[in-house]
């Protein structure tokens, strides 16, 4: 086999993992985080996807805790008796009290154990945990703020069972306590201000107020100092990548087959097939410079009369009333015309063995009868439209005040025979059991040709380190965390298939050009370099693998273990500043100790 040197710049700042390695028997470490068993969003990801490397290590010690939700129990979790008896006795006690907490092994990768926390039937404690919170550091919560209520709730829950659980310790075992977002983070103060003897690690996935500030017009970049936050994820090696690109454009293909119906005037093996996805962000996600790039990128193919057409795709979900009529009608068309060219087929057949079957070549233009003519015709004249392939899949609720939708009508990409760019909004996200576009997302980003994700704000962002692990190339840019490290760690990504719009540095106007010239370049790509480029794409998944980035998480949990236990833990070769895992894996990628370059498998 091949082997090439990969040109990665660095991979700095992993510590000297040797001489920090621990003695698990004597330590017990907790992740603490509102979407273990429930999805909310890329949080989920980080924690399921690292699930498996960090039970590797841990074993038994390693547990996580999250908020119970009757339907994700069932669907998720199997039920069973906490392995340690100091676990059962501090659950029992807050049991004893009143409160419901569960205990079973998350059916995922690596079957890490969880304790999960009942929210509902804790809340009638609100008003006196509030009091708490309150004398513990002089925070109060707005009256009828839901999410701050079940993060106080789930915080208090959470630091009552660290409480029970190391008085009954009494300091062996060592706990680790590793809290994510600021929905766990009262967990967090109250552990701190009731002094209960963890180590504890804090790991910001995103900022509220950057994610305001970045949605309002604010030029936030230019004018504050910014944290960015690195959170990386790890995907195992994915093989018969390519061959799972084609089966799954198949299907995008029929669904395009369908909405497009009466307009297919343009060539599928010359279709391109791009996408946005996540959370409905106009602007932090990048929308607003995407569909302006697109409305340029119409007109450099439309100008160069290209015979490239490139369909979009926007997955986000906003508020809708279900599916369109129209787009349903389009998977009804396309299904009819199906059924009749399978019966005619099956007529022809017939007809034409028959034929053989006496020694004869029939005379095809009489082989199919008039019937078979009408009932053609007939599934012909079904698919003329009078308006335009819809925009949209579904019934917008805002439909006159969606964003998306106004910036569509004002830039006019309607999906005319001319437009080179076509657009499907579909705003909800995928699923297989869709009776219009049935692919759930992983398989949708697999038939794709570009994901486009332009982000302002971003302080990771798992859609481009997904589409790259899938060898499907992305576009992201240099105000997202994916995108910072890619720059930071591959000499020319672009190679490599990922493409970082400069955000930081440019005009929105230079930005959109660069977005629409990045566009242009890949329509100009033969198959032939498509599928290279999905090769190189895919050799990158390396440098995604929590195998590697986990390691930032074990050094964070070491730094906490020396803080917090001095006399038994000790860094001393390290001493950094930042006590968050944010924090200081920023400072850790700044300082390199590693290898300048990797060798990887071609
Ligand atoms: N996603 C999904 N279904 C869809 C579209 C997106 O599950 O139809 C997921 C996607 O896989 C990704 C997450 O939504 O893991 C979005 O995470 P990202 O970090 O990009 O954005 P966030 O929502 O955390 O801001
Ligand atoms: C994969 C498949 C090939 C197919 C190609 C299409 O590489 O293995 O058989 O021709 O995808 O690539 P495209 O970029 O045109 O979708």
């Amino acid at each position: 086999r091949l082997s090439r040197s990969l040109s990665i710049t660095s991979l700095s700042g992993l510590p000297l993992w040797e001489e920090e390695s621990l003695d698990m028997q004597d330590l017990l470490l907790f992740e603490v985080s509102w979407e273990v068993t429930n999805k909310v969003g890329g949080i989920y990801t980080v924690i399921q996807t690292k699930a498996k490397i960090t039970v590797d290590e841990w074993g038994e010690n390693y547990i996580m805790m999250g908020p119970y939700y009757e339907h994700n129990f069932k669907t998720q979790v199997e039920k069973c008796e906490p392995p340690n008896q100091a676990i059962k006795a501090a659950m029992d006690s807050l049991i004893n009290n009143g409160c419901q907490v569960h205990f079973g092994r998350w059916l995922i990768e690596g079957s890490p154990y969880v304790i999960l926390f009942d929210i509902g039937a804790a809340a009638w404690n609100l008003d006196r945990w509030k009091g708490d919170l309150w004398n513990a550091c002089s925070i109060g919560l707005p009256y009828h703020d839901r999410e701050a209520n079940d993060s106080l709730v789930f915080g208090s829950l959470v630091a009552w069972f660290f409480k029970e659980l190391t008085d009954q310790l009494q300091d062996k075992p060592n706990v680790i306590a590793h809290f994510h977002e600021w929905q766990a983070g009262t967990g967090l103060v109250l552990s701190r201000s009731r002094k209960i003897p963890l180590a504890t690690v804090f790991t910001t996935h995103a900022t509220l107020l950057g994610r305001y500030l970045c949605a309002g017009n604010a030029d936030f970049y230019n004018n504050l100092d910014k944290v960015r936050i690195a959170l990386p994820l790890k995907f195992s090696a994915m093989h018969e990548f390519q061959n799972l690109h084609s089966m799954n454009k198949a299907k995008i293909q029929e669904f395009v087959r369908g909405h497009f119906y009466g307009h297919l005037d343009f060539n599928l093996e010359k279709t391109l097939f791009f996408f946005i996805a996540g959370r409905y962000e106009f602007s932090n996600k990048g929308a607003d410079l995407f569909l302006e790039s697109l409305s340029r990128l119409n007109y450099l193919l439309r100008v160069q009369k290209s015979d490239v057409t490139v369909v979009v795709f926007f997955i986000m979900p906003a508020k809708t009333n279900n599916f369109n009529v129209e787009s349903l009608k389009g998977q009804a068309v396309r299904k009819q015309l199906w059924d009749t060219a399978q019966s005619v087929k099956e007529k022809f057949g017939k007809r034409l063995y028959e034929s053989l079957l006496r020694g004869e070549i029939p005379d095809m233009s009489k082989i199919l009868d008039r019937d078979d003519f009408t009932i053609m015709k007939r599934a012909i004249y079904a698919t003329q439209r009078h308006s335009f392939p819809p925009v949209t899949t579904h019934n917008m609720l805002d439909d006159s005040t969606d964003p998306i939708l106004s910036n569509i009508r004002r830039i006019g990409l309607f999906n005319g025979r001319n437009d080179r760019v076509k657009i499907v909004f579909h705003p909800e996200f995928l699923s297989s059991t869709s009776p219009l576009l049935p692919m759930d997302y992983e398989e949708f980003v697999r038939g794709c040709h570009l994901g486009v994700f332009p982000s302002y704000y971003e302080p990771w962002g798992y859609t481009p380190g997904e589409c790259t692990v899938m060898g499907i190339p992305s576009v992201t840019t240099n105000l997202s965390g994916f995108g910072c490290f890619m720059e930071e760690h591959v000499s020319d990504p672009s190679e490599y298939g990922i493409y970082i719009v400069d955000r930081r540095f440019r005009s929105a106007d230079e930005s959109c050009n660069q977005l629409t010239q990045f566009m242009f370049s890949f329509c100009q790509q033969s198959r032939r370099q498509r599928i290279i480029q999905r090769n190189r794409t895919e050799r990158l998944s390396d440098l995604l693998d929590w195998r590697y980035l986990g390691r930032f998480y074990m050094h964070a949990r070491h730094l906490a273990l020396s803080r917090s236990f001095p006399g038994k833990f000790k860094m001393d070769h390290l001493n950094l500043a930042p006590v968050s895992l944010s924090h200081s894996l920023r400072c850790t990628l700044m300082h390199s100790h590693f290898p300048r370059s990797l060798t990887m498998r071609t």
